[in-house]
């Protein structure tokens, strides 16, 4: 298989050729860090979207979801904390006017000095790196930069600016005329709308704690450095659950997430070896614990899901912001409190990414002249974007119209694709290279006996089945239960 930078640029190139991922407004040359979701894209992406809504909403009877609008009230940020903290250190080149995040350029220093066997570099770098970001010092942060003798990859040069806090929140205005208009932000997390519904689910659902609230919705941020293509986007999809729990148990539920989230990932048949937790030394002011699930991309382990223990801070801050109560009576143990929080929060493009990235497979097929190489995406059947493709084998003798025939029954309950261009060695191999994990043939003998061959996508095995065993077939592999169980 190819080096991982070489697979990675594969998998991005496929992902285009094959209509999963396009740029943004490309006939414009492309919008930085926006992406559009092609027709084989979004079918995934609805896939995994049902895969983590089943089993959040309906796997568990304490779990309700909830789609809360993307403008929210501009004081829930001030409320929250962005307005005023989410921002990145970013320096400028004044020769090529790049801006770049500052602990990037140290971070992506360390890396070459590790890589370099200056491990004593690396990490008196990354103490001192460490040290100025806790301290919020950013003129140590400029001094480092200058002190390694870091220079832009652009320019080639070290003449920096000064290194400036940049928030990272879109605004825009909200009314028709400008002078009247508030400035709104473009929401940065989908948690916040579950906070500020918490009461109003709550008392609607009657719900009683523990509970969650799960929602998938757009998340906006002006990453200035976006780069890896979905992996660090301007605009994504988020999907978080916040679940609410009497405090003192807090801890408890956090592993309790932190297992059941991995195990989620791992029902994928994803090999355990790629991933891993990354458990926060250093926590946000309003944590008490927090972990990373990473993956192992091609370019290194990185966040994929944050699982924090957020104590009752966001609910305490609305509550003061808004001077809404925020408690729940506890008719267990009889009292008010203001709950504390365990947050699941994955990046549903990330997701998609590594769900790419983990099924890309380039293998040599056949024996003598007819070897070659098959791209196939050995997806997980039940995140394919399409589960069946029916192939006539000819375009003629009735064949197209029994064809027609098992796809008007079969597209019912699943996505089906009908084709009946070019010879069928071509057809499977189009269809392995979107994953699809089965092919039916319909030849003559499916005339006499209504039977049909049925093609697997990772062994390329074939097996003549009856027409009316499909159905069965199918659930049995594409259906999300067996995810879910
Ligand atoms: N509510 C908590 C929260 O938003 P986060 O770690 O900032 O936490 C959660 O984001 C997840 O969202 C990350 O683990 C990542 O998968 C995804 N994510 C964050 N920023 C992203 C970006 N710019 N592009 C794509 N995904 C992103």
């Amino acid at each position: 298989m190819s080096q991982p930078d070489d697979l990675f640029k594969k998998v991005t190139a496929h992902a285009k050729e094959y209509g999963f991922v396009f740029q943004s407004s490309e006939i414009y040359d492309g919008l930085g860090a926006v992406y559009d979701y092609g027709q084989n894209g979004v079918e995934m992406k609805n896939n995994i979207k049902e895969y983590w809504w089943k089993s959040m909403v309906q796997m568990n009877e304490n779990i309700v979801g909830i789609d809360s609008a993307i403008f929210m009230h501009p004081k829930v940020w001030k409320a929250s904390g962005h307005v005023d903290g989410f921002s990145d250190p970013m320096i400028d080149n004044k020769d090529s006017k790049k801006r770049y995040r500052a602990d990037q350029l140290l971070e992506d220093q360390i890396d070459k000095y590790t890589k370099k066997g200056k491990t004593d570099k690396a990490t008196e770098l990354e103490t001192a790196m460490n040290e100025a970001l806790t301290d919020n010092n950013l003129d140590a942060m400029r001094d480092l930069i200058i002190a390694h003798e870091i220079a832009c990859p652009i320019s080639g040069t070290r003449n920096w600016t000064d290194v400036r806090q940049f928030n990272l929140m879109f605004s825009t205005q909200m009314g028709s005329v400008a002078e009247d208009s508030d400035a709104v932000y473009l929401r940065p997390e989908t948690a916040q709308g579950i906070f500020v519904n918490f009461l109003n689910v709550q008392k609607s659902g009657r719900m009683k704690i523990p509970f969650g609230i799960a929602q998938i919705g757009k998340a906006f941020r002006n990453e200035i450095i976006a780069r890896q293509f979905i992996m660090r986007m301007r605009e994504f999809e988020q999907m978080e659950m916040q679940f609410f729990v009497r405090p003192g148990t807090e801890m408890e539920w956090f592993s309790q997430w932190k297992e059941s989230r991995l195990k989620w990932h791992l029902a994928l048949g994803t090999s355990p070896a790629k991933y891993r937790f990354h458990d926060h030394l250093k926590l946000a002011h309003y944590a008490n614990a927090a972990t990373d699930i990473e993956f192992e991309f091609p370019f290194g382990f990185k966040e994929v899901e944050g699982i924090h223990s957020r104590t009752d801070f966001d609910l305490k801050q609305h509550q003061e912001f808004s001077g809404k109560k925020m408690q729940y009576f506890d008719p267990e143990i009889n009292q008010n409190y203001i709950p504390y929080v365990i947050e699941t929060s994955i990046g549903l493009d990330r997701m998609f990414l590594l769900t790419l990235i983990n099924a890309y497979r380039e293998e040599e097929v056949g024996e003598g002249e007819k070897k070659e190489i098959r791209t196939v995406l050995a997806l997980p059947p039940q995140l394919a974007p399409i589960k069946v493709a029916i192939l006539p084998l000819m375009k003629k003798d009735g064949l197209p119209e029994k064809a027609r025939e098992i796809m008007d029954r079969l597209k019912v309950s699943y996505r089906c694709h009908y084709e009946e261009k070019d010879t069928i060695g071509k057809r499977y191999r189009r269809h392995d290279a979107i994953g699809t994990p089965f092919c039916v043939t319909v030849d003559h003998e499916s005339l006499e006996n209504d039977t049909v061959t049925i093609r697997h996508r990772d062994s390329m095995q074939q097996e003549r089945v009856a027409i009316s065993a499909l159905s069965g077939i199918l659930e049995a592999h594409v259906s999300m239960a067996s995810l879910l169980s």
